[in-house]
């Protein structure tokens, strides 16, 4: 990882950043909502704390006929959105902005990348030098582009590296993921090709591998003979807002499942790699996605949940159902919600469900992942062993970054009486630094060649063998019900029977003050 977390302070709460080589970014989607939200910004601040290199460009390119001023004009006024006025530094925009450049071409057409070679010579002094290629546009664009990069020699790695960074779906199942990675495959090499899953550059996100491999203390208990199941949620209460023509195409299964929570169920269930690099880690990863046995077309049923919302209200606020949002058809079956159990076939955690759940609209933002340990073997302080709360361990990815360890303590007293008590770690608390956006992160790993938080081809295609049997059934049975949940609630109650059916519950969203579902405040001998 380019941050190191044992990096010193600097004046400003940040940590000291490693520096790139130089080299010229290229950013196709110039003009679009990903650059504006999430590159620009985050290319600034990098630029700010002293990782791009004084020689940096960044050139955008896109098919708006404007100039580089009009360029710089339009980032500035994306990147103070971004920042809010308040903290966007006009000195430090100044600065920056003359590392922005534009150029104007119809991405579609191959033989337009040969003027953009001509103008990377032009400005980095007659050389391609190094490059980053940086893909922020919807993936139909992808094929065009890699072949343009391909015929006009821009994938060439003499002299200097090229790299390029594509942006998720990679593909829409494993026939179109493999034959996105053939055409990619026929200009860059591998190593050349880092896949941006942009929840791996989240720092509580890392931070899984830290707590797991890096303290004696859990490492130990982390297997079947102490877990009982473990819950990974990524809730949401937006709705979906203007990405309804994606949306309507992609649905909650292939948007949120096929990337982020399958790295997410990565992590927590991974092997020790033997190396913190790219390929250990990344083939640690990739055996756990492998050791998943795919679902038959008969357990897809039992197995997964999906739903859709309804109109409901979200903070007080009324919001319309999904079949009600923009670019959405009034009888679209596509899903917004899902859950499903998944099942790690290897030594360590055979018999130990995994359950996975995502939604729009629900009732409260949160990500985390909170593994559930077994009940102690005996009764002691309580008559009945049921009564005695399990251990739990959350792993806060958003909001309030953190980790939480609930466990039984004794309630001061004459009597013996136990409760359940919390240990709370919170980030922002304990480092008051800072927290890096994931695409800081991520673009300064892609700048310095390090490629262990993005995907390799056969991750990619390790995902899609699970997701495949899903969609597929899904395909054969359309849903009865839907909408069948209202927008700001937990989601449909089918899910809750999911896990009913071995004993389980999810967390409830909507009182993160409460540990668990089933947290009594008091037990008693
Ligand atoms: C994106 C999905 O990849 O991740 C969005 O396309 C989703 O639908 C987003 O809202 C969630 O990311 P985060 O960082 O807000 O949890």
């Amino acid at each position: 990882m380019t941050i190191s977390i044992d990096a010193v302070a600097t004046k400003s709460g940040e940590s000291a950043l490693s520096q790139a080589e130089p080299c010229v970014i290229v950013i196709f989607g110039a003009t679009g909502d990903l650059t504006k939200r999430k590159l620009m910004p985050a290319l600034c601040h990098l630029a700010r704390q002293g990782a791009l290199a004084e020689a940096t460009l960044i050139i955008g390119v896109d098919r708006e006929p404007i100039g580089t001023e009009d360029f710089r004009a339009l980032m500035q006024s994306a990147v103070r959105e971004a920042k809010g006025a308040q903290s966007f530094d006009a000195d430090a925009w100044r600065q920056f902005a003359q590392k922005l450049d534009y150029f104007a071409c119809d991405l579609k057409e191959p033989g337009h990348y040969a003027g953009l070679a001509a103008r990377i010579q032009d400005l980095n002094g007659g050389a391609l030098g190094n490059r980053l290629y940086y893909c922020a546009t919807p993936p139909m664009l992808v094929a065009p582009i890699i072949d343009g990069i391909g015929q006009s020699g821009l994938a060439d790695e003499t002299p200097g590296w090229a790299r390029i960074i594509i942006e998720k779906p990679f593909g829409r199942d494993l026939t179109s993921a493999q034959a996105l990675s053939d055409t990619i495959a026929r200009v860059f090499l591998e190593h050349q090709v880092y896949r941006i899953d942009h929840y791996l550059g989240k720092e509580t996100v890392q931070n899984i591998l830290v707590f797991r491999f890096g303290n004696a203390l859990f490492e130990p208990v982390w297997n079947r003979n102490h877990i009982d199941y473990v819950e990974i949620t990524a809730a949401e209460t937006l709705g979906i807002g203007h990405r309804g023509g994606y949306y309507e195409e992609a649905g909650a299964l292939r948007d949120m499942v096929t990337n982020h929570l399958m790295q997410l169920l990565a992590l927590i269930a991974m092997e020790p790699p033997i190396a913190f690099d790219a390929d250990a880690v990344r083939d640690k990863k990739i055996q756990v996605w492998r050791t998943i046995k795919p679902m038959a077309a008969t357990e897809v049923a039992a197995k997964t949940v999906r739903g859709q919302y309804g109109t409901g209200r979200i903070e007080s606020n009324v919001v319309p159902g999904y079949r009600e949002e923009p670019s959405v058809a009034s009888d679209s079956n596509t899903e917004t919600y899902v859950a499903a159990e998944f099942r790690i076939e290897n030594w360590r955690w055979a018999g130990v469900p995994f359950y996975l759940r995502t939604g729009k609209r629900l009732a409260q933002g949160v990500t985390e992942l909170a593994v559930h340990f077994k009940r102690p073997p005996q009764p002691l302080f309580a008559d009945r062993t049921e009564l005695i709360e399990p251990n739990v361990i959350v792993l806060r990815i958003h909001p309030n970054e953190g980790i939480d360890i609930s466990f039984d303590a004794k309630q001061p007293g004459v009597e013996m009486r136990t409760a359940n008590v919390r240990m709370d770690f919170c980030y922002q608390q304990a480092f008051n630094m800072r927290i890096p956006e994931a695409y800081e992160t991520l673009l300064l790993d892609g700048l310095c060649g390090d490629a262990t938080l993005f995907t390799r081809r056969d991750g990619v295609e390790a995902q899609w063998r699970l997701i495949d049997p899903i969609l597929a059934a899904w395909r054969q049975q359309p849903p009865e019900s839907f909408p069948n949940y209202a927008a700001g609630s937990e989601g449909p109650k089918t899910a809750d029977e999911l896990l009913a059916r071995n004993g389980h519950q999810w967390r409830l969203l909507n009182t993160r003050v409460a540990s668990t579902h089933q947290t009594g405040a008091k037990k008693s001998l």
